[in-house]
């Protein structure tokens, strides 16, 4: 399951990115948050977290405005791997090299059309293992 979370700052980029797995027929499950009104992202960033922790496949997708808060705050937690990706080839290593399990993007600096590339390369790349398995052990 694909869970997304947001602030404020994070919320326009939200709803298109829903709007995007909507007309693909693929469901998501919003935490939030529902509106601009200002919020505090680490309030969201825990919510989305423990809806990514419950299914070893559910994949995240957190905004804020920088992407900077929602990755320090979900990546707290020793079962998370969120990577703040601005690029394709962020999203691509971001899966074969780390495993990321949340896919963090600035609500500032990205378009949707980038959004969704990026969205669409996480979602289909897989992680390599091998000594890139073993570096995650060691964190
Ligand atoms: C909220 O003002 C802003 O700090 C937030 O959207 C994000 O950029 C945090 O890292």
């Amino acid at each position: 399951m694909i869970i997304l979370a947001c602030d404020h700052n994070g919320f326009d980029l939200k709803e298109q990115i829903k709007a995007f797995f909507n007309s693909e027929n693929i469901t998501t499950i919003d935490v939030g948050t529902y509106s601009k009104e200002r919020v505090d992202y680490p309030d969201f960033a825990k919510a989305g977290c423990e809806r990514v922790l419950e299914n070893k496949l559910n994949i995240g997708i957190f905004i804020c405005g920088t992407g900077i808060g929602m990755s320090m705050v979900a990546n707290r937690n020793p079962e998370i791997r969120a990577a703040l990706c601005s690029s394709k080839t962020d999203a691509i290593y971001a899966r074969k090299h780390n495993d990321a399990n949340v896919l963090i993007i600035s609500g500032r600096n990205t378009s949707i059309r980038k959004a969704i590339k990026m969205i669409k390369l996480f979602l289909t790349t897989d992680f390599e293992k091998g000594r890139h398995l073993k570096r995650l052990k060691m964190f």
